[in-house]
């Protein structure tokens, strides 16, 4: 068994990557693995990846992650997930109602989740992107209406070892005990 929370502390946002080197099709088809077996509302499923290492694809992808000068890294980057949320089966927009929650971007945020936490196990680096223009992405992968582009994982190699400390609240702060 390996210690998860050494591979917590081991994932951080790539802003670095090494654009000579390319991600290993095997290594993408774990994280999806890993992204496929996530847990759901009703087992729901409502995520779907679009895997992105077509050279003259991803590079009508990066400009669409770029908007205002954001995210100038993903020039580097080889490879994308582009992580859609698709329309919620019935009994769990009957849950959702009921419960006045909306399961389905909670769902796709652990999905999404896993798939980073194995591309850290395979020594690959991710950034996490939400700021992309959905509807012109909607518009390059010819998608449904119904479907949303909630993010973007940036995938690759970083260009160096080295990670940074944890920027975070006081965990006394974000976490309670009752005992
Ligand atoms: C939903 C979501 C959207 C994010 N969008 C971006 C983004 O567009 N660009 C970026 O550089 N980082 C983005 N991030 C990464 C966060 O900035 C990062 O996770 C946070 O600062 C903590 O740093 P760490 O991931 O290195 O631990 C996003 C993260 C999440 C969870």
């Amino acid at each position: 068994m390996s210690d998860y929370l050494e591979l917590v502390k081991r994932r951080e946002s790539c802003r670095n990557f090494d654009p000579n080197r390319p991600v290993e099709k095997e290594k993408l088809e774990r994280c999806a693995e890993a992204a496929w077996l996530a847990p759901s509302a009703c087992n729901g499923q409502p995520w779907r990846y679009l895997i992105v290492t077509n050279p003259e694809l991803a590079e009508k992808l990066r400009p669409l992650m770029m908007e205002l000068k954001m995210n100038k890294f993903v020039q580097n980057c080889p490879a994308f997930a582009v992580v859609l949320e698709e329309s919620t089966v019935l009994k769990v927009s009957l849950s959702q109602k009921f419960k006045d929650q909306d399961f389905a971007p909670i769902d796709v945020a652990f999905s999404a989740s896993q798939f980073c936490y194995e591309a850290t196990e395979q020594g690959l680096s991710t950034c996490i992107i939400g700021w992309h223009n959905e509807r012109k992405i909607k518009e390059l992968f010819n998608l449904p209406k119904g479907t949303r582009v909630r993010l973007i994982l940036a995938v690759g190699y970083a260009a160096t070892d080295k990670l940074r400390n944890k920027i975070r609240k006081p965990i006394k702060d974000v976490i309670q005990y009752y005992e």
